[in-house]
């Protein structure tokens, strides 16, 4: 984990209230693993810094994406191109694939999809199925980088572009056909619920990358502190930063 400079290559807004930003350190970056995030410093009067998930990164270079929700993000999305900010990467367990899972079905829902993208360059030797759900035609994103390394399905909700429905009952409808080895998602909580309820019934394990908020980002503050099932049943708080993001879907209690 380190905290690096970087120099902001572009921040441009892909879909409404979108911004996909390249961020370029001069320094090599450290190793980064599926799914793990980084530590934006926003400035201003945000004192927290705000984590976002690595959606693509190469060895000098990080893309993320960030939906605008509040104060934090709206001053991130007026950053321009050529600035200079900070953040700590690369944080957290991220995705991790057993030697049995070959057949990697990823589940995304709208920003959600950002995380799962990186899964295929940490694990080059798996095959991938992706499903993608987005509420409308005007909201998809990402559909080309799924596209790259594998068959690709995508959801609307309004089916005013790809088959129509929530992406986990789109899923549901096919997935006795595919037969996945493991399921990776990130999403809203209703829809990390909807794929629980899949992974349960099917009994196809499922990994979640959870958005918690957070304050420090390394472990001391518990703010991200999240409800974890143990192997004895017993309700424990894990903290998302260090002991997840990703946790498995059964154990998390949404
Ligand atoms: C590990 C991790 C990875 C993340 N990756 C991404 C990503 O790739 N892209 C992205 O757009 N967002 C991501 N988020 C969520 C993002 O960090 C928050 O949306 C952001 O911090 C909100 O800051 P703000 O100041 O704009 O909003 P605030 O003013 O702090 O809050 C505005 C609204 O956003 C909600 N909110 C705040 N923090 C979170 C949060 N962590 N998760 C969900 N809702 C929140 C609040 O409840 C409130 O309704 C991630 C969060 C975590 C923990
Ligand atoms: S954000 Fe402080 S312990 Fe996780």
């Amino acid at each position: 984990m380190k905290d690096l400079e970087f120099t902001v290559e572009y921040n441009r807004e892909i879909v409404r209230g979108v911004f996909e930003m390249r961020l370029v350190s001069s320094e090599p970056l450290p190793p980064i693993h599926c799914g793990q995030f980084m530590h934006l410093k926003v400035g201003g009067e945000f004192l927290l810094r705000r984590p976002f998930c690595i959606h693509k990164f190469d060895e000098y270079g990080i893309t993320i994406i960030v939906a605008v929700v509040g104060g934090g993000t709206r001053r991130i999305a007026r950053i321009k191109d050529g600035e200079k900010v900070k953040a700590v990467l690369p944080i957290g367990n991220g995705f991790t694939l057993g030697e049995n899972h070959r057949r990697i079905l990823l589940l995304g829902g709208g920003v959600g999809c950002a995380p799962l993208t990186t899964v295929a360059v940490t694990y080059p030797d798996r095959e991938y199925i992706s499903y993608i759900g987005f509420a409308t035609k005007s909201s998809v994103m990402f559909l080309s980088d799924f596209e790259k390394f594998g068959k690709t399905v995508l959801c609307t909700d309004d089916g005013t572009v790809g088959r129509k429905g929530y992406v986990t009952e789109v899923l549901r409808e096919d997935i006795a056909e595919i037969k996945p080895d493991v399921i990776l998602t990130c999403g809203s909580t209703p829809m990390l619920k909807a794929a629980a309820r899949l992974s349960l019934e099917t009994k196809i394990p499922a990994y979640m990358s959870g958005e918690t908020r957070m304050g420090c980002g390394v472990g001391a503050c518990l703010v991200c502190a999240c409800a974890v099932r143990e192997k004895n049943g017993e309700a424990v708080n894990k903290r998302a930063c260090v002991d997840g993001p990703v946790f498995r879907l059964e154990d998390v209690i949404l």
